[in-house]
Parts: C-alpha cells; structure tokens; sequence
C-alpha cells in the first residue's frame, strides 16, 4: 500500500517482503542459477535477478546488437543481456581473470548462444574499452572493479550511439553510498559516478533500487 508521507512524496514498503517480490519477480532458470553459483566460488558476485531482469529488458528495449560489458564474471549479466539482445546481436565483455571468461563460455553454451554471439576480451577495461569503436555501442554495462567507475564512466558514454545507455551496478554498496559517514574508495567512486551523471545535461539518468542499486542513463538524442 503506498501512503503519501511527511515531505510530501509517495512513501511504500520498499524493504522487507515487497523488495524480496521485486526482486524474484523475474524467476531465473537452471542456466542463470548454475551461473550465479559459479559466480559465488569464483568469488565474483553476480548482479542480482532484479538487476538482471533490468538489462534484459534494456536490451530488448534498445534491440540492442552491439553490447559492452565491463567484469563478465561468470556470466550471469552475461546472459540476462545476450537474452534480451536482437539475435544477430553481439556481446562484447571484457575481464581480467581467464576463469571467469572460462565458467562464461559455460554458461553461454549452456544456454544454447554460438560463440559468434559474444567476444569475451581478456585485460584491464582501461586499456580495452578505448580501442573500442567510439559512439557504435547500444549498451555498456559496468560491474567491475568500483574505484574505477568514473573511469569506465568516461570512456564507456563515449562509446554509445545517440539514444544508447550505459548502467552501473552496485550504485548503492550496501548502503554505503547515501551515508556520507562511508568514505572509503570505492564508495567515494560510486557517489562520483551518481554525481556525475546527474549532473551531466547530455545524459537521461534514472537509479532504480534493484539489488545493490542500478544506475542507468540514455545518451541524449
Ligand atoms: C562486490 C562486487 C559486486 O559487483 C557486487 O555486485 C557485489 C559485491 C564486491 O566486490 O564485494
Ligand atoms: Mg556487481
């Protein structure tokens, strides 16, 4: 039930029982679930399946064929991305570890996608991402290492075509991020990135509270 609060905006029940609906509303199949294991033992965790269900539904929405991923992990977002995708779509995803492109491969050939669907690129995202085609990307996705982000920030918006858009996972951190008590590095990032692209006239930016919080913001038009 929402009810209208003291400051004067819609207030609801977004802890607790109605978050845990938000989040499991999209139910993950025996793909996604052996991915997010993998995920947890290679100690790489996974955005959540609210988050996922969000790229996927980004990605369908753009139609998107050509994709950047910053962290592929083992393949969780991977997936939720490559299903949202137009099926001559391509995926991009780059990290530094070889496992984790390892249990990727896996999880994409588990779900049935040929390898002419995605380029998994080992190295440092800074390095990679500014050989990268400028403005020939639908959709960037960083999940990757947090005192980054405002670098990934930087050179990911060059990388997307107008109307294309770039997300952040774990804009939240636990918290962490709207308690100006926290000052650690990669908090110190994250609340960089949100200022940033608050701030940013050329960008269309919206926070949705999915997970540990994904950021999103279209490239103006
Ligand atoms: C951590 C990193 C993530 O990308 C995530 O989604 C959750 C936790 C971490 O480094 O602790
Ligand atoms: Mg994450």
């Amino acid at each position: 039930m929402t009810s209208t609060g003291t400051a004067g905006w819609p207030t609801g029940p977004a802890d607790g029982a109605v978050r845990e609906y938000v989040e499991y509303y999209i139910r993950e199949d025996e793909v996604l679930t052996a991915a997010r294991e993998r995920g947890r033992e290679l100690g790489c965790p996974p955005i959540g399946p609210g988050g996922g269900a969000a790229l996927r539904f980004l990605a369908s929405a753009l139609a998107a064929r050509t994709v950047v991923e910053v962290g592929t992990g083992a393949g969780t977002s991977g997936l939720w991305l490559l299903r949202g995708m137009a099926p001559d779509g391509v995926l991009t995803s780059i990290d530094v570890e070889p496992e984790h492109q390892r249990a990727a491969r896996t999880a994409f050939a588990e779900a049935g996608f040929p390898p002419s669907r995605y380029r998994l690129i080992m190295g440092q995202a800074l390095e990679v991402l500014p050989r990268l085609t400028d403005g020939a990307y639908d959709l960037v996705f960083v999940d990757a290492a947090k005192p980054e982000y405002p670098r990934y920030l930087e050179a990911g918006v060059k990388l997307l075509r107008p109307g294309g858009v770039i997300a952040f996972d774990n804009v939240l951190w636990g918290g962490r991020v709207a308690d100006p008590a926290h000052r650690d590095p990669a908090t110190t990032a994250l609340r960089e990135v949100a200022a940033t692209v608050q701030d940013d006239e050329s960008l269309v930016p919206v926070l949705l509270p999915l997970g540990d919080g994904l950021l999103a913001a279209v490239r103006k038009p």
